[in-house]
């Protein structure tokens, strides 16, 4: 990479590469691995971090506060007291400790493993629908955005007559071109409809996560948050991973052919795919409780901090030639799903669904393809990284 002196260094949060991270977060990374810039998007000052040794320092250390509800917070903006309740990934400890020590059970390696068969299940079921329909259509909407809602009502035990309406509310909630009004209203009738699954629950136990967290003594609230959760923080991460995976190797005809020969290589995919678009890096924002050292600065308290997970998945001393897609490297070390204490508590069911995709996809579709190049794609430039639509036919 050329390197330019940095000018007038101000912070953006707005992607403009879809393959990585903005140049001056690449900068930063060379220049000023720990650095405080003007940010005026916010009107606020940041200190970022760049490097991925720091990143993780900075994740795995509790004084950078992930607690929304503290006003000097980056993201008390979009605070709401009542689903706070529940809410651990704008917890801090003792209270975070508490409640995910409660769900932790629900997402082991084994549990999740027990759920291929429903996985492999919605994505068949939403390629037929897809042959049933003609051939040609939107893939996010085809099926990036219906599986990872199946997925979460699914854990949550949502009756199956209830799927539609879970599935069209979880969808208008995930959509970034709906007005702001409307994508609230969804999330609130998906907060309803949990709290009367919630109240169901604790007249009449079942076998589910929502009646297990009751029992383990979460409040009303702290379930119908914990639920309502799950789908803001699996749904549209996910559905967003599926259709990057897919634009790639669409894209990229001698990756899908790697994936063809050696279908072994798809963890390594997937793994790799997770490291190389690192959709969620507005997880790395928080606040300095105190004054804390790092990457040989003092970072004041009270500063925002926004740990750019992206661009340290790009370190080249940790990840060399970052840039390029190598299905063998073996990136699982990297932090698309964060790291320390609020490290994302379904990436094994993110990891499993992108898995299942790549496994059955190509095999039932063997003639899908692009209709537009990808520099014709609409990207989502802020808060986590996707594609608004996939035109594609098959
Ligand atoms: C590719 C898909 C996904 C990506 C890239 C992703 C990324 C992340 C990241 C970066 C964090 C850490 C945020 C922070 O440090 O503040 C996180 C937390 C979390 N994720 Fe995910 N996630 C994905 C899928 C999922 C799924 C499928 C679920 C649930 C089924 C889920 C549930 C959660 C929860 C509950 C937390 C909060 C954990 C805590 O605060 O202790 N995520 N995720």
């Amino acid at each position: 990479m050329t390197k330019t002196p940095l000018v007038k260094p101000e912070f953006s949060a707005k992607r403009t590469d879809p393959y990585g991270p903005p140049t001056i977060h690449r900068q930063l990374q060379v220049e000023s691995p720990v650095t405080e810039l003007d940010w005026p998007e916010t009107r606020r000052k940041v200190w970022t971090v760049a490097k991925y040794e720091d990143v993780r320092a900075m994740l795995g250390d509790t004084r950078f506060s992930s607690d929304r509800s503290r006003p000097e917070h980056p993201a008390h903006v979009a605070y709401d007291e009542v689903s706070h309740q529940g809410a651990i990934i704008e917890m801090d400890p003792p209270e975070h400790s508490v409640l995910r020590g409660r769900i932790m059970n629900e997402f082991t390696v084994k549990k999740i493993n027990a759920l291929r068969p429903r996985i492999e299940q919605f994505v068949n079921e939403s390629i037929d629908a897809m042959l049933a329909s003609g051939n040609e259509g939107d893939l996010v909407h085809l099926l990036s955005l219906p599986v990872p809602s199946l997925v979460i009502a699914d854990l949550l035990d949502v009756p199956e007559k209830d799927h539609g309406f879970f599935q069209k509310n979880a969808e208008i909630f995930a959509d970034g071109n709906l007005p702001q009004d409307e994508r609230k209203a969804a999330s609130r009738a998906i907060a309803d409809y949990i709290a009367v699954l919630v109240d169901e629950r604790t007249e009449n136990p079942g076998d589910d996560i929502i009646s297990r967290q009751i029992q383990a003594g979460s409040t009303r609230q702290e379930a119908i948050g914990l639920g309502h959760l799950l789908l803001i923080a699996g749904h549209e991460t996910t559905s967003n991973m599926i259709s990057l995976v897919v634009m790639t190797l669409l894209d990229r005809p001698d990756l899908r052919q790697q994936l063809e020969d050696d279908p072994k290589l798809i963890r390594g995919a997937v793994e790799e795919l997770l490291r190389y678009f690192t959709i969620a890096e507005p997880g790395g924002l928080r606040l300095a409780l105190e004054d804390i050292e790092l990457g040989g600065q003092t970072i004041p308290a009270g500063s925002t901090v926004f740990g750019l997970a992206n661009t340290a998945n790009r370190d080249p001393d940790v990840f060399p030639n970052p840039d390029e897609i190598d299905f063998k490297r073996g990136a699982r070390n990297h932090i698309a799903f964060g790291f320390g204490p609020h490290q994302c508590l379904g990436q094994n069911v993110a990891r499993l669904e992108l898995i299942i995709v790549l496994e059955i996809l190509f095999e039932r579709l063997p003639n899908l393809k692009l209709n537009v190049p990808v520099s014709e794609l609409r990207f989502k430039e802020y808060s986590n990284f996707g594609i608004h639509e996939l035109p594609v036919s098959w």
